[in-house]
């Protein structure tokens, strides 16, 4: 169930948690209520992790660190809060003050909301014995205006949105088929006021989209390609175009994965999981611009007639690629993907995409790789990730390295060298861009799918991308 934040001007009374997120400065100059030498005997100096729960008769305080009034940023309330978060699974309902920091209030509280809702996050669905958290209601203390209550609202419809990606991408993937995926694309549209287009098999052949036939070949499931637009309600500032991977799971076709290889490749989907949740909170957040979907979605399977190594397959804008390992699959689906929003001739477009190990061993769990044809709008998604907090990375996408993907029998190949392949595999979807369209690339291997509990990011699915894409759509300005 949601939780409800509401903005109050201080916590009543009657409210019997109060949770309080305070600097180290404010623990030096004394916490009203507490005894100093409480504190220092608790070792509670208010760095980030320290917390401090005093019963006082009447209610329950909680102190929870944040560090140095001057070091906290929005992104450090969003971890402060992800610990109130999971300290408080237990109440039904809570008090919070925010520090008393230099931040934006509004910036602040939408954060708060994010880090709480976030980090309550579980995924139930197969659990027996499921003891989701009881947190039903936050009052948030600092002011009832309406621009308070507003960033809460903003807050809460970016969590949901990033929870429902996290509902799709833990899904298993012989649940979430493709068919069942884009039946769920379609509710949340409904839900959503968004226009929605589904392809079935006949509409992608007739609409030639090799890539996704290829990939899908391997499977007896058939695939889909689903369209979202959201349309404002004032004149549009612009059409931005977002592109998901949907690989409902990765195998590696004939190119089989090993067994541990595959034990998280229900993840594959990622990218198409962060497009949808972003899209259906584009409404509730009142974004500015046009906002156009594209989602190729199969699994990578291996069946009697799946495409072998050596195969040619021809995409949606006539060039031909050879595939040499079926397991680089995502390149193929976004190759028809990108070439399709190019023909919708956006101001702008990214692809969010699980798409090489290559990129995860470069920047790790937490960091998406940020490739791209266009500086102004690089420096617009850079801009995003700062707000939001979910991190990338600029990398090159060197042209003398296009060679490393020539192919003797057709366009080119779908693998390159043994080194740098988040570059070769970002140098290989830019042929499918059409000439003078922005595009960036965002390679979410990483940070897409987790191991472990960190701050707001819970095991499994992350829904990475869904608060930078959000950002994006609201702050929209064509590069
Ligand atoms: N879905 C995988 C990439 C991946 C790996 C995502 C680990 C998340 C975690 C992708 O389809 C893949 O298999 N890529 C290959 C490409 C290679 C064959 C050129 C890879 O990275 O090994
Ligand atoms: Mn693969
Ligand atoms: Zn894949």
């Amino acid at each position: 169930m949601a939780i409800t934040f509401t903005a109050t001007r201080s916590i009543p009374k009657s409210t019997k948690v109060r949770v309080r997120i305070v600097t180290t400065d404010a623990v030096e100059a004394g916490v009203a209520g507490i005894p100093d030498g409480q504190l220092t005997s608790a070792g509670f100096s208010g760095k980030p992790g320290d917390t401090h729960v005093h019963p006082d008769g009447k209610r329950t305080e909680v102190l929870i660190g944040i560090g140095d009034a001057a070091d906290v940023d929005t992104d450090a309330v969003r971890r402060a809060s992800a610990a109130v978060g999971r300290r408080s699974g237990r109440y039904g309902k809570l008090g919070v003050e925010l520090p008393e920091t230099e931040l934006d209030g509004a910036a602040a509280r939408q954060a708060l909301v994010e880090g709480i809702a976030l980090s309550t996050y579980t995924f139930t669905t197969y659990k027996s014995d499921a003891k989701p958290s009881k947190l039903a209601t936050v009052e948030v203390a600092g002011g009832t205006g309406a621009k308070n209550q507003a960033a809460l609202d903003r807050g809460a419809a970016i969590a949901r949105g990033q929870m429902l990606a996290r509902d799709f991408v833990n899904e298993p993937g012989g649940v979430l088929t493709p068919a069942v995926f884009a039946r769920r694309a379609q509710a949340v549209a409904k839900e959503q006021g968004l226009a929605v287009k589904v392809w079935d098999e006949a509409a992608i052949k007739k609409g030639k989209l090799g890539g996704l036939l290829g990939v899908n070949r391997g499977s007896t499931q058939p695939p889909r390609f689903v369209e979202l637009t959201y349309t404002p309600k004032s004149k549009p500032k612009g059409t931005l175009a977002l592109i998901g991977k949907g690989i409902t799971f990765d195998a590696g076709g004939l190119s089989i994965k090993t067994g541990a290889g595959m034990m998280t490749m229900k993840c594959d989907m990622g990218g198409a999981a962060a497009v949808i949740g972003a899209m259906s909170v584009l409404k509730d957040l009142g974004a500015g611009c046009r906002v156009r979907a594209f989602v190729p979605m199969t699994d990578n399977m291996l069946g009697g007639d799946a495409t072998r190594p050596g195969d040619v397959l021809k995409i949606r804008n006539g060039k031909t690629i050879e595939v040499l390992n079926t397991d680089a699959e995502g390149r193929l689906i976004l190759a028809d993907a990108l070439s399709l929003a190019s023909e919708a001739k956006p101001d702008a477009m990214i692809d969010l995409a699980t798409l090489t190990g290559a990129c995860m061993v470069a920047l790790g769990p937490k960091i998406a790789g940020l490739m791209g044809n266009n500086a102004p709008w690089i420096e617009q998604i850079e801009a995003a990730s700062d707000l939001t907090g979910e991190r990338v990375w600029h990398l090159p996408l060197p042209s003398d390295y296009r060679k490393q993907v020539d192919s003797s029998v057709a366009d080119m190949k779908n693998i390159g060298g043994p080194h740098g392949g988040a570059l070769t595999a970002g140098l290989i979807l830019q042929e499918f861009v059409a000439d003078g369209v922005p595009w960036a690339h965002l390679d979410i291997a990483g940070p897409a799918f987790t191991d472990s509990d960190d701050a707001e990011i819970t095991k499994g699915g992350t829904g990475f991308g869904v608060r930078l894409l959000a950002e994006l759509a609201v702050n929209f300005t064509a590069p």
